[in-house]
């Protein structure tokens, strides 16, 4: 039978309007739950408008199809960037702040209405970019994420922007208000990891919607003509604020779903709160500096300002993330070695419960967010090495390793929970979904790795159509590329059928999925329970296995910083 509307938004709630979590044991409010159903659908729903337009752009880079003509090529590539990366990313972060917030602390969601306020607001703006994306025409120019000044982008787009971004701090409010309250009124505890990494994800996005909202009114002020002139070079300085701060929200709210999920389905524990909470503190001072490096090849800006950013000031950030990747396997070692579960040196891992896609989605994120998207953000985020890898395909690389396989696949997992543990459905086929982070993890690693070899050995750029066989109006040719980009098409097209697997497991058992009774966990809980019963206490249990990765993640990391040095200094040979 298919779930009505409104059984997707019922639980068995008591008359206070509270459940337990069969699986977490957390105490939930339904107006937090259908909050978070209707933030993850709605994101649900623009991935599916951002995975429609992958593959028309996927399919025309692969130019042995070359689906659309230059004149187009655009504004599908404006309708994938925005509806992913922001879409996608920004309502499911929305959902994230929801549960980090009133779920995990165990209270109602306050302000609801101003929750759904902030979610008709943000949906209006999601429909006005969209809509000035698909109609620009004459003069206009379809504004890709960069939107950047003073290209004739349609004025419409720049208000939707800004009141996207009103949306999205609107809805924001009800979780600071969660927070507010509990400091005020609340038990004097400090507050759990999970929230505490939502609240910081929070303050983080406010930086950055400011300068958003910043940004997109000076374009706006400069589109009607209030002013005559605008300053491209402090436009852009701007821009990034939103342009790079959207990608530290997700960065953040990635890190919390893997505290989370690695503890709710893996038996992680957090080693050192100290140490976790630390390394959140650093990003917020530090993270945002990162957004210079979007300008490392902007001549408006000082070698000076570059280097004190992208160096010496972002190694805080670089810093935090090299705690979390070492404190979030740690805490699973810890975890499972305290209950027994797997010895040697990666028992604890092999034992894992790899069959459930929350894990498996968890676990590939982190790894190939990590050693892909990590390592390739730090090699061209340095002043010398970012010229080799400035606008060329390795660009687009980096970022789907970061985005579109490390946060997707993580907002995946979330996805998959949220349908067991909230929509309480259980999977239409558990072996389709099982299959699912393996599919889109492999399909997307491969294709993503072959867009960084295409853009660093070949010099593909990013943002055309055909560049293959010639690059237009010039005699310099790239055709020894061709094999490899062939190569890279398939695997496109593999991970957008990885990717429709997704949607199809997730709707079909939201719609057809059959109801998990109350205490069903569904399988999710992990062997020994939350909290391991017993055991050494955590200082005292052997992390070697972590060690063990932390040296091969460091062995891999000087590899490729030689070999980009090594590339580099390639490069004088040019016209000698
Ligand atoms: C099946 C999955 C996907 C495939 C095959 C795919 C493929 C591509 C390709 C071929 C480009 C064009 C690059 C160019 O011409 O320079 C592109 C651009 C882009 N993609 Fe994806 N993508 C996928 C998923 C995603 C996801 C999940 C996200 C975000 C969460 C994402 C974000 C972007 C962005 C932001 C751009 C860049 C637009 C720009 O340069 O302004 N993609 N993608």
């Amino acid at each position: 039978m298919v779930a009505t509307l409104s059984q997707l938004f019922d639980n068995d709630y008591d008359e206070e309007g509270f459940r337990t979590c069969s699986v977490t044991g957390l105490e939930i409010h339904r107006t937090a739950e259908n909050h978070v159903k209707l933030f993850g659908l709605t994101a649900v729903v623009a991935m599916v408008v951002g995975g429609i337009f992958a593959i028309t752009v996927a399919m025309t880079r692969w130019e042995l199809i070359g689906l659309i003509g230059e004149a187009n090529y655009y504004r599908h590539l404006s309708m994938h960037a925005w509806n992913l990366l922001i879409f996608w990313l920004v309502f499911m972060e929305i959902a994230i702040l929801y549960v980090g917030g009133p779920m995990v602390l165990g209270r109602r969601l306050p302000l609801t209405k101003v929750a759904k306020a902030g979610w008709v607001t943000m949906v209006a703006g999601a429909l006005g970019i969209n809509y000035f994306i698909w109609t620009a025409s004459g003069a206009e120019v379809a504004p890709l994420l960069t939107a950047y000044v003073p290209l004739n982008i349609p004025t419409g787009f720049f208000a939707s922007a800004i009141v996207f971004l009103v949306g999205a701090t609107i809805a924001a409010v009800p979780f600071l208000a969660t927070i507010w309250k509990e400091k005020r009124w609340g038990t004097d505890d400090t507050l759990p990891l999970v929230t505490f990494g939502a609240f910081i994800t929070s303050i983080i996005a406010v930086q950055a919607i400011l300068g958003g909202i910043a940004a997109f009114s000076y374009g706006l002020v400069w589109k009607v003509g209030i002013i005559e002139t605008i300053n491209s070079g402090a436009y852009r300085t701007l821009f990034w604020t939103i342009g790079h701060g959207s990608q530290q929200i997700n960065l953040l709210a990635m890190i919390t779903v893997w505290y989370f999920l690695t503890h709710v389905v893996g038996g992680a524990v957090v080693v050192s709160e100290k140490v976790s909470r630390s390394a959140f503190i650093l990003y917020l001072f530090f993270i945002n500096l990162g957004a210079a490096h979007h300008l490392m090849a902007d001549p408006a800006l000082g070698v000076g300002w570059k280097l004190f950013n992208t160096s010496y000031a972002f190694y805080g950030a670089a810093f935090a993330s090299m705690i979390h990747a070492f404190a979030i396997p740690a805490g699973l070692e810890a975890g499972r070695r305290q209950r027994g579960l797997g010895g040697g040196l990666f028992g604890w891992l092999t034992s894992a419960p790899w069959r459930n896609p929350v894990f498996s989605a968890t676990i590939f994120s982190i790894i190939l967010f990590g050693f892909v998207g990590g390592i390739t953000g730090v090699l061209m985020g340095q002043l010398q090495l970012n010229i080799t890898w400035h606008n060329t395909f390795a660009t687009v690389g980096h970022f789907h390793a970061t985005v579109a396989v490390g946060t997707t696949l993580a907002f995946m997992g979330l996805v998959f929970f949220v349908i067991q543990t909230m929509f309480r459905r259980d999977f239409v086929s558990g072996t389709l979904a099982s299959l699912v982070p393996y599919f889109y993890a492999g399909a997307m690693g491969i294709a993503t790795l072959a867009m960084i070899y295409l853009g660093i050995l070949y010099g593909v750029p990013r943002r055309t159509s055909s560049v293959v066989r010639n690059i237009p109006g010039a005699d310099f040719s790239i055709s020894a590329a061709a094999p490899l980009m062939s190569l890279f098409g398939v695997f496109a097209v593999l991970a957008i059928l990885a990717g429709v697997l997704f949607l199809l497991v997730a709707l079909g058992s939201l719609l057809f999925g059959a109801r998990l009774e109350r205490g069903d966990d569904a399988g999710l809980r992990p062997d020994g329970g939350l909290t391991p019963d017993g055991g050494k206490p955590v200082h005292a249990v052997d992390m070697r296995g972590t060690f063990a990765m932390c040296l091969i993640f460091m062995a891999t990391f000087v590899v490729l910083y030689v070999l980009n040095w090594f590339l580099l200094v390639q490069l004088w040979s040019i016209g000698a």
